[in-house]
């Protein structure tokens, strides 16, 4: 599901920014609004609330909201920032790098794609200030959805109205489509032990559909696949992450490939190749139905439907035994419900990988879905058991072996 935070300045157009929610919630996009101080006076965060269905944002200095999602996680969060209407004082403070509200440091915090849709009086758009602002913006790789020209609620006529809530629908969908991170400035450039090397990572489960409403599909989370993906990017690592469906946002500082079936799976692993490293983290479904039923399969009076099931290919195998461009280091995964390490040697073998991570995922361990894991790695030259641990720190310290092996293969 695409992601939107909605910065609403303060411009009588704030009105149309609450249609603009109900329009972007009904194509199935999720919205989180901000509104500056300004913005309240034309709008209330509570209609914003209502028609996002989600907690409105308002205050940098809110404790609750930097201890829950403050604004460098309301970012992350955002596939797009929309600031609409984008006042001539929000799109200066843009242009300049001010931060002196939530607005402004999320404009000035945000690795994402903005797009403005810009409102003023037709003097204001038209003021060498605005025009120097809105090139400075653009520049920068801002993208910008109207003025439009018209009457104004100043009662002058030209170019300042706000774009119409389907016109501004129509350029986040248009701005979705392409890749919504911005490239990191040349001086923040990750130096970590994994600069330059290319990475790729599977998480999730995958969803094999039966019908056009229904599928097999795992209780895979897709937690820690998304935690190593950003532990590798924190490295340096070029890191894409192809994920199945999610709840999850996408992991920060990763190029993410978003798939269902394990078969777009393993075209998106092979259209990120060649990679230096490749991590199999997804819970991939094991078979799918022979034949995928066109309409929805319906009751039979008393007759149960029987499917037959056909492999999916391993994506781990797969890549593991390719014989043009090999990754240096492929990492497999193991959840198991007995016999755990004695399972994942054999894997180690039948796969050809280099290094299995296993683990028990019994109910019981409560490790799928949950937030921690007890992992042990399996390599030809031995095992080593790690204790209980959240996921972000097995990330974290996967990640460091993963950079160590890679450097003991040698450049
Ligand atoms: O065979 P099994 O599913 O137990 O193997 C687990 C490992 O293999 C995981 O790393 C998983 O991501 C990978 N796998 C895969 N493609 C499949 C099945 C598993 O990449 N079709």
């Amino acid at each position: 599901m695409s992601r939107v935070l909605l910065v609403i300045g303060g411009g009588v157009a704030a009105y149309k920014s609450l249609d603009l929610i109900r329009r972007l919630k009904e194509r199935g996009i999720a919205v989180r609004c901000v509104l500056t101080n300004a913005a309240k006076q034309f709008v209330t965060p509570l209609a914003a609330a209502s028609l996002s269905g989600e907690k409105v944002h308002d205050d940098l200095f809110s404790l609750t909201d930097e201890a829950e999602m403050g604004h460098i996680e309301l970012s992350r969060w955002a596939n797009l920032v929309v600031v609409a209407p984008a006042t001539a004082d929000l799109l200066a403070k843009a242009a300049n790098g001010l931060a002196n509200d939530l607005a402004s440091t999320l404009l000035l915090a945000t690795d994402k794609k903005t797009l403005f849709a810009p409102a003023m009086n037709l003097r204001m758009w038209l003021h060498p200030a605005t025009r120097r602002n809105v090139a400075t913006l653009t520049a920068d790789g801002a993208l910008f959805v109207g003025p439009n020209e018209g009457e104004m609620a100043c009662g002058e006529f030209g170019p300042g109205r706000m774009s119409e809530p389907l016109e501004i629908v129509a350029a986040v969908e248009a701005a979705l489509k392409s890749p919504t991170a911005l490239p990191l400035p040349a001086a923040t450039k990750p130096k970590g032990p994994l600069a330059g090397r290319r990475v790729v990572v599977t998480a999730g489960p995958t969803h094999e559909p039966i019908d056009p409403v229904r599928y097999i599909a795992n209780r895979s989370s897709g937690k820690q696949g998304y935690a190593l993906a950003a532990a590798l990017a924190a490295l340096g690592g070029e890191v894409t992450l192809v994920s199945g469906p999610t709840h999850l946002p996408d992991a920060h500082g990763v190029t993410m490939r978003r798939v269902e079936t394990a078969r777009q799976m393993l075209a998106a692993v092979e259209a990120a190749m060649p990679a230096d490293v490749f991590v199999a983290a997804a819970a991939v479904a094991d078979w799918r139905v022979a034949s995928e039923g066109g309409e929805k399969i319906k009751k039979q009076g008393g007759r149960t439907p029987s499917f037959a099931l056909v492999e999916n290919p391993d994506i781990l195998a797969t890549i593991a035994r390719r014989k043009k461009a090999r990754p240096a280091l492929v990492v497999g995964f193991a959840a198991e419900t007995e016999t755990v390490i004695e399972h994942a040697r054999a894997k180690l073998a039948r796969k050809g990988c280099d290094l299995i991570v296993a683990n028990d995922v019994s109910p019981e361990t409560g490790i799928m879905g949950g937030d921690r894991n007890t992992v042990h790695l399996v390599t030809p030259d031995g095992v080593e058991d790690w204790p209980d641990l959240d996921k972000t720190e097995v990330a974290r310290r996967l990640a460091a072996a993963i950079a160590a092996r890679l450097a003991g293969a040698g450049r």
